[in-house]
């Protein structure tokens, strides 16, 4: 019976593979991980080594969990804007640059320089951001170019995986949207905005659709990882599009979004047509279904509050934070909260923001700290929201990600956006939305049901009205521009 798609994700800390049957259950999985590299302050990269051993360690565990004449496909999905360089043979040149990377600052100018800001908005979507992949390769270019003439691929991580397991090059809308260079319109390269910055289309791999067959499993690496030679393997989705995919998260319904609390804060908004935000605060990148997405980045979410127990209280739980904070009233008696303790990506693209407690007296305690710190990172997504609120249409947000365990913070949330959230059943990430994808493409399941199959079995969040965070949230945008006064 051929009844089960894979879905791999790579991701930043490891890379995780599922084995998903035709009804959407999960049957298998497996985690690998992998070091992250930083050989300077601010510079973030990987071997594609270990990413590729990672995989096919990972694959090998979930193919022994299964019969391989039961597989139909694999689908990829992986972090995002990362760039692989491979010379004529086909060989990595240098460790992959990463999507947390933030040594491009000159390349940004050098391209703004180039094609105006208002264009690049208009044609690709956004304007040019530190981490994505078209400034590493002007980066490349000007700061190590012996390995940029020896380069004659460029690809996204999740690509280059699909490149070892089949021999083939090929990318997708969804991740192809966070190189800086694809146009949305034609979901295709930008030609003139390469040739603008002297750069050959040739760099970069085709694009095809997300849930289009990019190659097959070469013999070897059947061989090597037990799956059946041959298996189709499926242009899958960045991981934010993949991750909505497994969520039922579509452009045919844009009401429904989703938010998500893990170390960032993310926002993700389907659209049908590119619209951006004319300033480009916020993200728009394609969907793995055929249209478009908003996407909107708080750099500093649970992960403001796991600083929070590592600094101020290592010994507790976060539920004992959380009972703290829920004794604390709304709006933290006063107390505020600036989470910008990464700087900040959306909607201030400030990497120079930083963090603060704001009014501050002898009677307040740890609760209202904790308080104010929870409420400080809803404020902060909703300044994501108020930017995405005139393009989007989003009446409910699915909320994944660890903080969304605190029924408090949910409730928080809730109110300070005035939306109702979902929780899923089960949360199963981008490898899920991947296997989907895989599903599809391979013409076992039409989107449109995979889709609806994996709605179900939610429990709502409503708003209160009563504890909107108005007057707080005032004060949350003037404080920021306040705070640029004491760098
Ligand atoms: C999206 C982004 C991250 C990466 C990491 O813009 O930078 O979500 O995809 O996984």
């Amino acid at each position: 019976m051929n009844d089960i798609a894979l879905g791999l994700d790579l991701g930043t800390s490891g890379v995780r593979v599922v084995a998903v049957d035709l009804w959407g259950k999960v049957i298998a999985q497996a985690t690998h991980s992998y070091p992250l590299l930083s050989p300077h302050p601010g510079w973030t990269e990987q071997d594609p080594a270990a990413w590729v051993a990672a995989s096919l360690n990972a694959l090998r565990d979930v193919a022994q969990q299964i019969e391989a004449d039961r597989m139909i496909g694999l689908g990829l999905s992986g972090q995002m804007h990362g760039m692989v360089a491979l010379d004529a043979e086909g060989r990595v040149i240098r460790p992959a640059i990463l999507w947390n990377d933030q040594r491009t600052g000159e390349a940004v100018a050098h391209i703004e320089s180039i094609v105006p800001r208002s264009t690049l908005i208009q044609r690709t979507g956004n304007p040019a951001v530190t981490g994505f992949q078209l400034p590493k390769i002007i980066w490349l270019r000007s700061e190590e170019p012996e390995a940029f003439a020896r380069t004659q691929q460029v690809l996204l991580p999740k690509d280059h995986l699909g490149f070892v397991l089949t021999g083939d090059r090929f990318t997708e809308p969804s991740d192809a949207s966070g190189t800086g260079c694809l146009h949305l319109q034609t979901r295709q390269w930008d030609g003139e905005i390469l040739e603008a910055l002297n750069l050959s289309v040739s760099l970069l791999p085709p694009v095809i659709g997300s849930t289009a067959i990019g190659g097959r499993l070469k013999p070897e690496l059947a061989e090597k990882t037990g799956l059946p030679a041959g298996l189709p393997v499926i242009a899958g989705g960045g991981d934010n599009a993949a991750a909505a995919i497994g969520l039922g998260i579509s452009s045919d319904h844009l009401q429904r979004g989703s938010i998500s609390l893990g170390t960032s804060g993310v926002i993700f908004a389907p659209l049908h047509q590119p619209t951006p935000d004319p300033e480009g605060r916020i993200h728009l990148f394609c969907h793995a279904d055929g249209g478009y997405h908003l996407l909107g980045v708080t750099l500093a979410a649970a992960g403001s509050l796991r600083w929070y127990r590592d600094t101020f209280a290592p010994q507790a739980d976060y539920a004992e934070l959380m009972t703290l904070a829920a004794s604390s009233p709304a709006g933290a008696r006063g107390v505020l909260f600036i989470p910008h303790l990464a700087g900040e990506r959306s909607p201030y693209l400030d990497p120079g923001a930083r963090g603060a407690w704001i009014n501050l007296a002898l009677a307040h305690g740890q609760p209202d700290l904790i308080r104010a710190l929870l409420e400080g990172v809803a404020l902060s997504l909703k300044a994501v929201q108020q930017v995405m609120a005139p393009l989007a249409s989003i009446e409910t947000l699915v909320a994944t990600g660890g903080g969304t365990q605190s029924e408090l913070w949910l409730q928080i949330l809730a109110n300070a956006l005035q939306t109702k959230l979902v929780i899923p059943a089960a949360e199963e990430g981008a490898a899920y939305g991947a296997a989907l994808l895989a599903i599809v493409g391979a013409g076992a399941v039409s989107l449109e049901d995979v889709l609806r199959q994996v709605k179900g079995n939610e429990t709502a969040v409503e708003p209160d009205a009563e504890f909107a965070y108005e007057k707080q949230f005032q004060q949350f945008q003037a404080l920021y521009e306040l705070l640029k006064t004491v760098r």
